[in-house]
């Protein structure tokens, strides 16, 4: 069963041909990084304009390196949300126009289920299972029963870890996205270097929850600092101690979770579950079984919204074509009320 998947939440214009949820026999992901680099951050109405100009070659290029004609497709999936509305819009109105012209069963789907579902593509993992989403707009520990049945036990209270990486990297200058980029800096900096705060941890409902806003805050004002004596290889350091206590607010979060659940299997998802040292500090935890998606899996892709749309298209579930987008966060259960 070959599902066409289309993702244009954000910045990334791409469409992918997955067999039975399974098998990626294209995956074709056009970033439009380059023209938002000036802008420090994406610009919602050049993102929109670009998805338009680029979904329908995309999808063309997808289904050519699938070596897919249009009649070997049984059904098609889009992103429907969270997002920037006007970039949902352009690849769901055009996956829910794909399919009413040739007949096919279409499915709007979830964003994050997405980006839960990527390291399933490799291989099935037995539920349940706790999960780490961390992305440019989310942070997200949430327990997974199924691919569609997830609990929030924790979420950031401000920003997401992702945006803590790019407004951090903005200061510094160096261009946006910040992830990767701070990512390899911190390699050759001392993460001991500077002491930077965490949060305080809460108690209850609260007790999982994140907050990088503080972090932010204290990594930008002592950058601050370091322009004023022009120190500038001090970057490294910084750059190495900001990434480590990004990391720690994330492992004392899902470490709670673990002491919550029992759950010792951690699935991450997102583009920031790209980052070398959030890996390394997971594969050292021998109490834990840490499971990341391929590189190329953890930012936004098409692969992951076929997979998914698979799942729910088998089992039968369809979107009306009167189905729409929404820029808010995902419609998970909460642990709480
Ligand atoms: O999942 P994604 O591609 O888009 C959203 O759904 O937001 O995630 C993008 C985020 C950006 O904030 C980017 O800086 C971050 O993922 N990122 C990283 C790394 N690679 C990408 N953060 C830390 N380390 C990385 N290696
Ligand atoms: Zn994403």
């Amino acid at each position: 069963m070959r599902i066409l998947g289309i993702e244009s939440s954000c910045d990334e214009c791409s469409a992918a041909v997955v067999e039975d949820g399974r098998r990626i026999l294209s995956n074709i992901v056009a970033t439009q990084i380059p023209f938002h680099a000036d802008y420090n951050g994406v610009v919602p109405e050049i993102a929109s304009r670009m998805h338009t100009e680029w979904i329908s070659r995309v999808v063309k290029d997808a289904l050519a390196a699938a070596g897919t004609a249009r009649s070997d497709l049984a059904g098609g999936a889009a992103t429907a949300r969270p997002g920037l509305s006007g970039s949902l819009l352009v690849g769901l109105t055009f996956g829910k126009a794909f399919a009413w012209a040739r007949g096919l069963p279409f499915i709007a789907v979830d964003h994050m289920l997405g980006h839960l579902y990527a390291p399933r593509l490799l291989g099935d993992i037995e539920y349940p299972y706790l999960g780490l989403l961390v992305s440019g707009g989310h942070s997200i520990i949430c327990r997974v029963d199924d691919f569609d049945d997830i609990t929030v036990l924790g979420t950031t209270i401000d920003d997401a870890v992702g945006e803590a990486f790019d407004k951090v990297a903005v200061h510094y200058k160096l261009g946006y996205p910040g992830g990767a980029v701070i990512d390899k800096l911190a390699r050759s900096g001392n993460p001991d270097a500077f002491r930077f705060p965490l949060p305080n941890l809460h108690k209850g409902a609260h007790r999982c929850d994140v907050s990088y806003s503080g972090l932010k805050t204290a990594v930008v004002n002592q950058l601050e600092q370091f322009r004023a004596v022009d120190a500038p290889t001090g970057n490294a350091d910084i750059a190495a101690s900001f990434q480590k206590a990004a990391v720690e607010i994330l492992l004392r979060a899902l470490l709670r979770a673990q002491e919550d659940t029992g759950l010792t299997t951690i699935v991450a998802g997102g583009g920031v579950a790209a980052n070398s040292y959030l890996r390394a500090r997971l594969a050292a935890r021998k109490d834990l079984r840490c499971l990341f998606p391929p590189l190329e899996l953890c930012g936004d892709n098409g692969a992951m919204i076929a997979g998914v749309g698979y799942k729910f298209l088998e089992r039968g579930d369809r979107s009306p074509l009167s189905a729409t987008v929404s820029a808010r966060v995902p419609a998970f259960k909460r642990r709480y009320p």
